[in-house]
């Protein structure tokens, strides 16, 4: 069978509509922000990966690792072949370590980011030749019907690596991790990627790098609405800022108005107050006991946790009840 014929992309994008939406009801708010999955056009997957790469960025090195480490053992507790689904698949470079682990019948990968998906599943199917890959273009933050594979009784194994969960509140963790159980049999398989807590230093550093990609990443989010929605931002009118809230146990990230100023958008005008910012992201860390706490409240129980030496990061593998 030639590559095209093991791919199959099944289309649940959500329409431009959303982001104009999205924007306009964010920026409308008294304490103005902006949804992170809009920062993840073709500019800002890019920037994402280059982040991945930084020496202040510990979470994707750790992981990838660790899961080096613990990909065997992941295969053996999961069982091989079957369905490998990976929530947020990005640039599917950890989702490797799995294949190879694995060896699943079906890859399904579920990202917001069409081409950058598709572009990862075409090299995914070079170098997998036996591997059939549904793409799922979809925004996973919302209640999803996965499509259904046509291979009854295959084992599923749920993958959902990056600490990407950190973006929820814990409230909607948990939401995610049920709806994630939902689209499991009881005996299947969750591993997820948890960003534990720390040093603020550290975790300080990890999103205000050095090099300014993740100020870049940020402002990409402005610079998009610029792009698709025709909005004025004033690129040199705000700066990134990352600050650890600890009673929320969250890096935030926001956008600060280096002035007072008023931008337009779809024809609304919104103004900002020198120092106001725009809130466009958490990323939230756990202790190893608060997450467990959530996996079992969603329906999962605990197989096995696997963690750097300097338990900056874990993977942890769960089977669903
Ligand atoms: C992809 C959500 C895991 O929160 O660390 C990296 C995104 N933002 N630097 C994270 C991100 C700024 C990343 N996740």
């Amino acid at each position: 069978m030639n590559n095209l014929a093991r791919l199959r992309l099944h289309d649940l994008a959500p329409e431009q509509q959303d982001f104009r939406a999205a924007v306009l009801e964010g920026l409308a708010r008294p304490h103005k922000s902006l949804p992170c999955k809009f920062f993840y056009d073709a500019a800002g997957s890019a920037l994402f990966d280059e982040i991945c790469e930084l020496p202040e960025y510990y979470p994707t090195r750790t992981e990838v690792d660790i899961l080096r480490r613990a990909a065997a053992q992941i295969a053996e507790l999961a069982g091989y072949g079957g369905v490998l689904i990976e929530y947020g698949s990005g640039s599917s470079i950890k989702t490797r370590l799995l294949l190879d682990a694995l060896a699943p019948a079906v890859y399904m990968p579920i990202d917001i980011s069409r081409e950058h998906m598709l572009a990862a599943c075409h090299t995914l199917s070079r170098d997998y030749p036996q591997l059939h890959l549904m793409a799922v273009c979809a925004d996973y933050t919302r209640p999803l019907r996965l499509p259904r594979v046509d291979r009854g009784g295959q084992r599923k194994l749920a993958f959902f690596p990056g600490s990407s969960i950190g973006n929820f509140t814990p409230l909607e963790a948990l939401r995610f991790l049920k709806n994630i159980a939902q689209a499991l049999a009881p005996g299947d398989g969750l591993v997820v990627g948890v960003d534990r807590k720390k040093d603020p230093a550290i975790l300080q550093a990890a999103y205000d790098d050095a090099a300014g990609v993740t100020a870049a990443f940020n402002l990409n989010l402005l610079a998009r609405c610029n792009r698709e929605l025709g909005a004025d931002f004033d690129l040199t009118g705000f700066a990134h800022k990352a600050f650890y809230n600890a009673a929320a146990g969250r890096v935030e990230m926001h956008m600060e108005s280096l002035r007072a100023q008023t931008v337009h958008v779809a024809g609304q005008a919104f103004s900002f107050a020198l120092g106001e910012t725009i809130h466009t992201e958490n990323s939230h860390k756990y202790d190893l006991s608060e997450f467990q706490h959530l996996a079992t409240q969603a329906g999962f129980r605990l197989l096995k946790t696997w963690s750097d030496d300097a338990n900056l990061f874990s993977v942890v593998s769960l089977q669903r009840s």
